[in-house]
């Protein structure tokens, strides 16, 4: 059994048991045996219980936020969302088994045509910090090309994956086509990894753990798509709405405490409107609204878990106490809260400015040409996303171009909607996710030729 804590209370509240490799390997056993119904099915079909599937999340809701709020001390409002996207996510791909064309290709000598056929059995493997809508990002496409799944949820977030099972299953979908097994990394998470029946892995979590998982993949020749980590830039040029990128910055970062791969935790600003953008930007800070989880108001909650608090203190520890311009209050007590940090002076390889610190802890840099800028940008092993704010369109796009990363948005801090294509560049990752092409990271494409 493994206690389940509360992140803002540091109590516990719930143990759960932990599935063993051999557990895992019965749950892949059954999801084997129920692949070739679930693929064989009308497409018509398996699209029916997708809605109907994204219809019962829809009527859960409130109960997944309230889960996620007590199980990942997310804000209710954040929670809310986080259930909502698994509803979208479920209905967008609802509408795909009907629409996985194949092509037909002009030939000599025949008709030839490509089919897209689904992998068989998927693991995916979900990290503790977005735990609802990074599952629902790997089985509902997966689901919908006729993949049978199975899902393991991080150690410490393991309840809204096993509630979604349970929807799925009260949806209608067959026994064996979605399971959850809770368990740890490197016990049940290997084992999805290394076995030989699982045909793909999706995995979402840090560099180190992605690293491991893509070379024993490699040793079967297992498909594998990568989320990892990110330090994404937040681009600030002098002629931009310099009041809205600063009031806009705080939440660019802050947001679910920082656990954020997208998080946008360094901040560069032309020079000449530095200190226009601090002003502004400290004043939006001290805005940040910490604390009660349940109210709707609250903008931010604790980390995740001692270990986390322990990581990003050391971090923020190593950092010159001249050198943190802000740092913000969090309640009191046993949780996990670490309050909001904005550090400065900070030069291009000090370890905040090139680390995934994974909390509310961001740099500010100022920047003195467009040249330069983009080349303090990219100087990082990562690059998922990133952010330029400019009033001068060509200038954003000019620099969204050269910014070494899979999702950039120009006036805006956000990086992911259902409907577009997510991942990273670099050592951020492999593969994207969403959008309408996420169908072919969980099809075989095959060639058919016909003599005529
Ligand atoms: P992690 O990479 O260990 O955990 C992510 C998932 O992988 C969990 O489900 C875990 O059980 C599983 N896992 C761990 N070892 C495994 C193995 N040997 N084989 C298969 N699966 C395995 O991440 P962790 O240790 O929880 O967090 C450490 C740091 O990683 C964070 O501080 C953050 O910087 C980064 N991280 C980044 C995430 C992102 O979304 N990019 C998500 C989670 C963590
Ligand atoms: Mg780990």
């Amino acid at each position: 059994m493994y206690d389940l804590i509360n992140p803002a209370t540091g109590a516990v509240f719930r143990s759960v048991e932990m599935t063993s490799a051999e557990g895992v390997d019965d749950a892949v056993a059954r999801a084997r045996e129920a692949f070739p119904a679930w693929r064989d099915l009308a497409p018509a079909d398996r699209a029916r219980l997708l809605r109907r599937f994204a219809d019962l999340v829809e009527a859960h809701s409130e109960e997944l936020a309230r889960i996620e709020v007590e199980n990942a001390g997310h804000t209710i409002s954040n929670a809310r969302w986080e259930a909502g996207n698994v509803r979208d996510v479920l209905t967008y791909y609802s509408a795909a088994p009907e629409r996985l064309f194949g092509r037909q290709i002009p030939v000599a000598g025949g008709l030839d045509l490509t089919v897209a056929e689904p992998l068989g059995v998927v693991g995916v493997i979900v990290p503790w910090n977005f735990p609802m809508p990074i599952a629902a990002w790997g089985f509902a496409p997966a689901l919908a090309a006729g993949n049978t799944v199975v899902l393991k949820p991080a150690e410490t977030t393991p309840l809204t994956a096993v509630r979604l099972a349970e929807i799925g299953l009260e949806a209608g979908l067959p026994e064996g086509v979605l399971q959850v097994v809770p368990g740890f990394g490197p016990e049940a998470g290997a084992r999805l990894v290394e076995h030989p029946d699982v045909r793909k892995i999706v995995f979402t979590g840090s560099s180190k753990v992605g690293q491991a998982v893509m070379a024993q993949c490699a040793a079967r020749v297992k498909r594998v798509t990568l989320e990892l980590g990110g330090k994404s830039p937040n681009i600030v040029f002098a002629d931009a709405d310099i009041e809205k990128a600063a009031a806009s910055a705080p939440y660019g970062v802050f947001d679910n405490a920082g656990q954020d791969c997208c998080a946008r935790s360094r901040i560069y600003v032309e020079a000449s409107a530095y200190n226009e953008f601090m002003d502004h930007f400290l004043n939006a800070c001290r805005g940040v609204v910490v604390g009660d989880l349940l109210d709707e108001k609250t903008e931010m909650g604790p980390l995740i878990s001692a270990a986390q608090h322990e990581r990003v203190s050391g971090f923020v520890s190593r950092v010159p106490a001249e050198r943190i311009a802000y740092q913000g209050e969090v309640p009191g007590g046993a949780g996990f809260w670490f309050p909001p940090t904005v550090v400065t002076d900070v030069a291009p390889g000090d370890e905040i400015q090139c680390e995934e610190v994974f909390g509310p802890v961001v740099t500010v840099t100022p920047f003195f040409s467009e040249e330069q800028l983009i080349e303090l940008a990219n100087l990082t092993r990562y690059g998922l996303s990133g952010s330029i704010w400019s009033r001068d369109l060509s200038r954003a796009l000019r620099v969204s171009r050269a910014v070494q990363a899979g999702n950039l948005s120009v006036n805006s801090n956000s990086s992911v909607r259902y409907s577009t294509p997510f991942g990273g560049y670099k050592q951020s990752g492999l593969g994207r996710e969403l959008g309408p092409d996420a169908l072919a990271a969980f099809t075989e494409t095959k060639n058919i030729f016909i003599a005529l």
